[in-house]
């Protein structure tokens, strides 16, 4: 299988999906880590395991439309059965998400439907919850929506801040993106009344 990872940022979602791709001997190849952002520090991880990149900087673009369509371009040109956003942050345009439909996994740092949407950890913490955590889901043209694949869930801590909060929530990222990742990618995800049927193995 294809995969094709969208980042902006960091990219330690990134990182961790191929890793796990790696140690582990998924049947996927990492076709393309593309950018939206030429800064972005994950394209260097990329880079270094010699993974093709490419920027498509959404700043060059008068409107989302127009750059939804040439981010799709060079993302069909590595050929993806699996688009993974990895910190990717851009609203989708319908077309587009669309086009990837079944196809297409976001990490969401929340338990949706709780927090969709920017600042979640503080959200979180303003709201006084005992548990937060990250979901794993397939995109929908909705914000933050779409069936779920994976849940985890950290306590909330008394003296959390954002910070400290958000890096407890990271290390649970890592675990539950390459676990939905390698899911997909072994044939074992489908969507059935728009739910994740999810088959496993013995
Ligand atoms: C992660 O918290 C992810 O859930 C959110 O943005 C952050 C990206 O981090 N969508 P990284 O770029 O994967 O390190």
């Amino acid at each position: 299988k294809n995969i094709v990872i969208l980042i902006s940022g960091r990219g330690s979602n990134m990182e961790a999906v191929v890793r796990a791709l790696d140690a582990e001997g998924w049947p996927a190849r990492i076709a393309a880590v593309i950018s939206n952002k030429p800064e972005a520090k994950g394209l260097e991880f990329a880079r270094a395991r010699g993974i093709p990149t490419a920027v498509v900087a959404n700043k060059e673009f008068a409107t989302r439309a127009e750059f939804d369509a040439a981010l799709q371009e060079t993302i069909d040109r590595f050929d993806p059965d699996l688009v993974v956003l990895a910190g990717f942050m851009r609203i989708l345009t319908a077309p587009f998400v669309e086009h990837y439909a079944g196809r297409m996994l976001n990490i969401h740092p929340s338990l949706l439907p709780l927090f969709p949407g920017l600042g979640t950890h503080q959200q979180a913490l303003d709201a006084g919850e005992k548990e937060h955590g990250a979901t794993v889901h397939f995109v929908t043209a909705e914000l933050d929506h779409g069936p779920v694949v994976a849940q985890a869930r950290v306590p909330v801590l008394p003296g959390d801040t954002e910070d400290s909060l958000s890096a407890r929530v990271l290390v649970e990222e890592h675990k539950i993106y390459p676990y939905a990742v390698r899911l997909f990618v072994e044939d074992r995800l489908s969507i059935e009344h728009g739910e994740v049927r999810i088959r496993e193995t013995r």
